[in-house]
């Protein structure tokens, strides 16, 4: 089965999670594109949802389905939020931001009483680290933190669209990281990354996750914490 289909299943899964009366965090990317999608057709079929989105695109899609989109304060706290990822450890720990949305999913998931992960199988790894770790910088300091993170061992690059920087929803910088063979343990780096002045976020999502579920084959696999 292919991936596009293993992100539908698993998506199908996953909004089982929403009841009418719920605030739900709405992630980004293509796997949670087919779970706003299912979401959209549930809230046709009557559901009574109030939904915070995690990147511009999102909210874009969620408004076009009928899915009321409240912003973060007026939601307060989240009842559960569904997101893909870009990979996911045994231990619930995610690599999450290919798709440049880590900033506000993290928000999300931090304000979230439940987070559900959803993924195709080839998301499922034994270590993470294969997938560039992303890195939100300002960007007055963008240049300087690449010099640092570079002395560090961790051969960033920064994101391009075409032959410019490639800039988030927050207008911020990217920078893609290789976190293969660094010998620091994943909370250390984490908070080694978040201690250098100019570096808004990471893509590491180390403790948010309560279930992941990864759709193998016409299978959706189940996992809680
Ligand atoms: C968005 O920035 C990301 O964190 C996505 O959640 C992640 O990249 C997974 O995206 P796909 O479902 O498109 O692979």
């Amino acid at each position: 089965m292919s991936a596009v289909n293993e992100k539908k299943v698993a998506a199908l899964e996953a909004v089982k999670y929403i009841k009418s009366g719920m605030t739900v965090g709405l992630g980004t990317g293509s796997t949670a594109f087919f779970m706003i999608e299912a979401i959209g057709e549930m809230v046709k079929n009557g559901l009574q949802i109030k939904a915070v989105a995690t990147s511009n695109e999102t909210e874009k899609l969620a408004t076009k389905l009928g899915i009321n989109v409240i912003t973060l304060a007026e939601a307060k706290r989240l009842d559960v939020t569904i997101d893909g990822a870009d990979e996911v450890d045994e231990d619930f720990q995610l690599i999450k931001g290919g798709g440049g949305a880590l900033l506000r999913e993290k928000i999300v998931a931090h304000n979230s009483d439940l987070n559900v992960i959803i993924a195709d199988s080839s998301k499922s790894v034994a270590k993470l680290g294969k997938f560039k770790l992303p890195i939100e910088t300002i960007p007055f300091a963008t240049q300087l933190i690449l010099k640092e993170l570079d002395d560090m061992g961790l051969s960033p690059v920064q994101r391009m669209k075409g032959d410019k920087a490639y800039k988030t929803d927050e207008n911020n910088d990217i920078l893609d990281i290789d976190i293969w063979d660094t010998e620091i343990e994943l909370n250390d780096l984490e908070q080694q990354l978040k201690s250098i002045p100019g570096v808004v976020e990471t893509g590491l999502f180390l403790t948010s996750t309560n279930v992941v579920i990864i759709g193998i084959g016409e299978e959706a696999v189940i996992k809680k914490k």
